[in-house]
């Protein structure tokens, strides 16, 4: 047998050790990008092989969680990609006014950088009393610092042009307030947002929501687990709901294409047809 044949076997005996034994399932995760990873953690762990990784994984815990952060990449910023922001400025919010109220699911949300432009958008355009923001995530460490609304100054300086480029209407320091070195997001942001752990392969709906935003998570997924994922944001949504995905994400070729049409096809944002 080929030992890429070989070290095939030990990943999806890694992956199900992992399912079985502590219940996160990444055996659906695109494979080069977990074979990356692994040889990543191997080599920081000084760890010879992948038989031992996943035979110290059954009995330890505390050495798990050590591994889990390699499966979750939570690389994320302030209006990541503006001429999102923009459409959604342009195109989405003028719709989400006619509904009195509504909730915006942000799937895959890291460190909550996402979720705080997009209420900071809906904030600028007088919505932001009428919305709930849910962020989610399988990161336990990322969701506590999205919970906390508290990020190093410096990252909010880099989102400055962003927010800028985005076609903000006044400054982004209009939305936090700077304490030493760090910048604490403004209570009326933080009073709508709720944030919740959520395991997108193996977690139910999150219930009836008006938009789910959940860029740069479907890239590190197959295709059978996108198209589950996909369905599930389908069965979420309210008839003319939206749903927005990364720049290097779309629902052409998906299962669900059929149900949606393209609000801004570039900036991936979609609408889920009235039936
Ligand atoms: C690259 S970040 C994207 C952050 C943000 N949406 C953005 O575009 O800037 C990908 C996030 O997806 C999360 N993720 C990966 N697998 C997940 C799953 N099964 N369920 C929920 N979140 C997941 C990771 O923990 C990580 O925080």
């Amino acid at each position: 047998m080929e030992p890429v044949e070989i070290e095939r076997i030990e990943v999806n005996l890694l992956l199900e050790a992992i399912f079985q034994r502590y219940g996160y399932d990444f055996r659906d995760y695109a494979r080069a990008s977990i074979e990356r990873r692994l040889s990543q953690f191997l080599k920081d762990s000084g760890i010879a092989d992948l038989s031992t990784v996943t035979s110290q994984l059954l009995r330890d815990p505390a050495f798990f969680h050590r591994l889990v952060p390699y499966f979750s990449v939570s690389v994320t910023s302030l209006f990541r990609d503006p001429p999102f922001y923009k459409a959604l400025r342009e195109k989405v919010v003028p719709m989400l006014r006619t509904w009195p109220r509504f909730k915006v699911w942000h799937a895959g949300c890291a460190t909550g950088e996402e979720v705080y432009s997009v209420a900071i958008v809906l904030r600028e355009a007088g919505l932001l009393d009428r919305a709930m923001l849910y962020g989610t995530d399988i990161s336990q460490p990322a969701l506590d610092t999205a919970k906390a609304g508290i990020y190093p100054l410096e990252i909010l300086k880099q989102g400055s042009a962003n927010y800028q480029k985005s076609g903000g209407t006044g400054s982004l320091s209009d939305h936090y307030h700077a304490k030493y070195d760090v910048a604490v997001m403004n209570a009326a942001l933080v009073k709508q947002i709720t944030i919740a752990r959520h395991n997108l392969a193996m977690d139910k709906s999150f219930g009836e929501v008006q938009m789910v935003v959940c860029r740069n998570v479907l890239i590190y997924f197959n295709q059978d687990l996108q198209n589950l994922v996909l369905k599930l944001f389908l069965d979420s949504l309210d008839h003319g709901g939206f749903l927005c995905l990364g720049d290097k994400e779309s629902l052409s070729f998906s299962a669900v294409e059929h149900a949606f049409v393209a609000v801004d096809e570039k900036a991936r944002i979609y609408k889920k047809r009235v039936m």
